[in-house]
């Protein structure tokens, strides 16, 4: 069984790279390049799959949710990524690097008997992002 679950949270981020010049980065990044950034509201899709258990569910939705507001909200929610999320000091923060953030974060701190199967986000309605588990 597998069960999808949506979080939400708001956040700020300026895609810039150290290793490139201004010129280049604002070429490559355009507005999301403007210094002193900008903030999206981003949708957050996590999926875990596993057997029903007695209780009748797949996952204690109250674990799930406790993990997820530990584990990923409370270190993105209404913050500034570039600044207040330490990887993105060395780390440029689009939303590809943002899901592999979330779903290194949630595996390392997985309590619950589900896989985590996929991770995914939407930065703005027009693009969604997905990190999925290899069958097996
Ligand atoms: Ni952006």
């Amino acid at each position: 069984m597998r069960l999808t679950v949506r979080y939400r949270f708001a956040a700020s981020h300026r895609l810039d790279t150290p290793a490139l010049s201004s010129e280049e980065n604002r070429a490559l990044y355009g507005k999301c390049n403007n210094p002193h950034g900008h903030g999206h509201d981003y949708s957050l899709e996590l999926t875990v799959e596993g057997p029903v258990g007695a209780d009748g569910q797949v996952v204690n939705r109250g674990q799930l949710d406790a993990l997820v507001r530990e584990r990923v909200l409370a270190r993105v929610d209404h913050k500034n990524l570039n600044v207040d999320v330490e990887e993105f000091r060395s780390l440029v923060p689009t939303t590809e690097n943002l899901a592999e953030v979330i779903r290194q974060g949630l595996q390392a701190g997985w309590t619950l008997a589900p896989r985590l199967v996929r991770v995914e986000i939407s930065e703005t309605a027009r693009n969604t992002f997905a990190w999925e588990a290899i069958e097996g």
